[in-house]
């Protein structure tokens, strides 16, 4: 066998180093900074939505485009945008109860994403050919919104939140039908719900209901299509909720807690007992949440934030980098119209937000040092986010510096 030359030996050694430390990075993944703006195409929306990333793709609901933008993460590039849904303008303005696409998610095992769309249908794309395949009528009038997906029963859950009584639908993914729906009599609006991987139950943001009007998490009982028990969530009027380490769901709180409460927080909670376990202080105005197993950070897009948390603060609007200990890693500004959408790579930790005035934002992970805020802080800082550059060379820097200094070394230590 012809051996491999020492350089190449090196390089092999490195990446396996690379890789050995990648595992407990943890604390060295470090911080976010801007590597990509894709300009909007066709036109600059002034209303967007969800957003998520799946095999690298970018995807994100805009409803002034009345469509889903696709770009590809690894060349920055948009794609395309996949069109048919039910913006539903009246004269030229958009009233996000009925116009679309809203919420969506994807379906990996069926590469598919259901989006919400603003005539009560959920609009079924095939990834492969970024075509609507299908709809599915929730028997609402008004916007199908937001999903979870559980891919061992292959069951969707939709929110129908403008409805008189907003209730879920639930749907079978294999023959694409409706199986139910669990109303929520007198709540206000329904928000994001997720799917809890170790119960097996779909957990739903209530952002006031009679009994808990500061808000509550429902957990579903889908076998008899009622609510098997709920969590009071303190003075928060819930949105974006996701799970992140083993029975930890991240609440992002909205506007409304400022404006009703006059302080602004988010949440941690144990779903198995119901605690709040950490206040991310100084964090609200949130709309959708992320979470990467990668970096084991949350992510929140508290778009609507005001400074200090008073009700008479300047608007504050960031991107929030939350570590699972309830740790307030990074600040991003960004703006208060189209920045209620994060998604991030659950295999690299990039992250993406739509700025309106800016384009569509492609963070990376760059230096590990700059931890720049924490948790209690009056303001949160903020970095990155006014830069605007366009260059590609941080994004694939997972590692600071001297990680990678460090890890060469002891690849070329192994090998003595
Ligand atoms: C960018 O990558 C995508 C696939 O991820 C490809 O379809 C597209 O053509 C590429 N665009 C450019 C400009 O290279
Ligand atoms: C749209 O605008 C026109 C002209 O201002 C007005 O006559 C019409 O009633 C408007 N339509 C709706 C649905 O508001
Ligand atoms: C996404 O990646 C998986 C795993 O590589 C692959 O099986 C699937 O076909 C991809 N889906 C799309 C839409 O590219
Ligand atoms: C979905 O509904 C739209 C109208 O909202 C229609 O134009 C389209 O053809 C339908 N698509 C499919 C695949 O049935
Ligand atoms: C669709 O599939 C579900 C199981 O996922 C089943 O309970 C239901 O009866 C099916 N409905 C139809 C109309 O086939
Ligand atoms: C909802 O509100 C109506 C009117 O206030 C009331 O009559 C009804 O009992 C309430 N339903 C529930 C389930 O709270
Ligand atoms: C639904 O099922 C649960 C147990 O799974 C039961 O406790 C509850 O009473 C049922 N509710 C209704 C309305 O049947
Ligand atoms: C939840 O909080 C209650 C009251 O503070 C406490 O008694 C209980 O031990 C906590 N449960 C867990 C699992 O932390
Ligand atoms: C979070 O803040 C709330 C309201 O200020 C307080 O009641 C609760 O004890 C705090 N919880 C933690 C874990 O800090
Ligand atoms: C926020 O609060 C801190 C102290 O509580 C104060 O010093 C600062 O001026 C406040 N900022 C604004 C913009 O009100
Ligand atoms: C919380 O997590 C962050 C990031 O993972 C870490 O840097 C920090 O030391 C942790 N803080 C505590 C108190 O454990
Ligand atoms: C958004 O922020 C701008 C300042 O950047 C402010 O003038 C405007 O009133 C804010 N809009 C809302 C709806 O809060």
């Amino acid at each position: 066998m012809k051996m491999k030359s020492h350089t190449t030996l090196l390089s092999i050694f490195a990446v396996s180093a690379l890789a050995k430390l990648h595992e407990k990075a943890d604390t060295t993944i470090g911080t976010y900074s801007l590597v990509a703006t894709i300009p909007w195409s066709p036109i600059t929306p002034s209303s967007v939505d969800q957003s998520v990333i799946y095999n690298g793709t970018y995807y994100l609901s805009d409803r002034s485009n009345a469509g889903i933008h696709v770009v590809s993460t690894s060349n920055n590039t948009q794609t395309t945008l996949i069109t048919g849904f039910a913006t539903n303008f009246v004269n030229k303005s958009l009233s996000p109860s009925t116009s679309g696409p809203n919420g969506l998610v994807v379906l990996p095992d069926r590469n598919e994403v259901y989006a919400g769309d603003g005539d009560g249908t959920i609009k079924v794309v095939d990834l492969f050919t970024n075509k609507v395949t299908a709809n599915i009528s929730t028997g609402s009038k008004k916007r199908a919104d937001e999903f979870a997906y559980d891919p061992s029963s292959g069951i969707v859950v939709c929110t129908n939140p403008n409805e008189a009584t907003p209730y879920v639908t639930v749907i079978s993914a294999a023959n694409r039908t409706v199986m139910g729906k669990v109303s929520f009599p007198n709540a206000t609006e329904l928000e994001q719900p997720a799917f809890n991987p170790d119960t097996k139950e779909f957990y739903l943001s209530v952002p006031s209901i009679p009994g808990n009007i500061g808000g509550e998490i429902a957990v579903l009982n889908l076998n008899n299509l009622t609510i098997s028990r709920t969590y009071p969530v303190p003075d928060c009027a819930p949105a974006g909720i996701v799970f992140g380490p083993k029975g930890k769901l991240f609440i992002g709180c909205s506007e409304s807690q400022i404006e009703d409460y006059g302080f602004a927080t988010s949440y941690i909670m144990d779903v198995s007992s119901g605690n709040i376990t950490s206040n991310i202080t100084y964090i609200s105005g949130v709309d959708q949440v992320a979470y990467s197993p990668f970096t084991k950070y949350f992510y929140a897009s508290a778009y609507q934030d005001l400074t200090n948390g008073s009700r008479t603060g300047a608007p504050a609007p960031v991107l929030a980098v939350v570590g699972s200990n309830g740790t307030l890693i990074q600040s991003i500004t960004t703006d208060n119209v189209t920045a209620h959408s994060v998604a991030v790579d659950s295999k690299s930790g990039v992250m993406v937000i739509p700025v309106k005035a800016k384009g569509i934002l492609l963070y990376g992970l760059g230096s590990s040092g700059a931890t720049n805020s924490s948790s209690g802080d009056k303001t949160p800082t903020t970095s990155g986010g006014t830069v605007i550059s366009t260059t590609s060379s941080g994004r694939k820097e997972m590692m600071s510096r001297s990680v990678f200094a460090a890890a060469l070394l002891s690849a070329a230590l192994w090998l003595l």
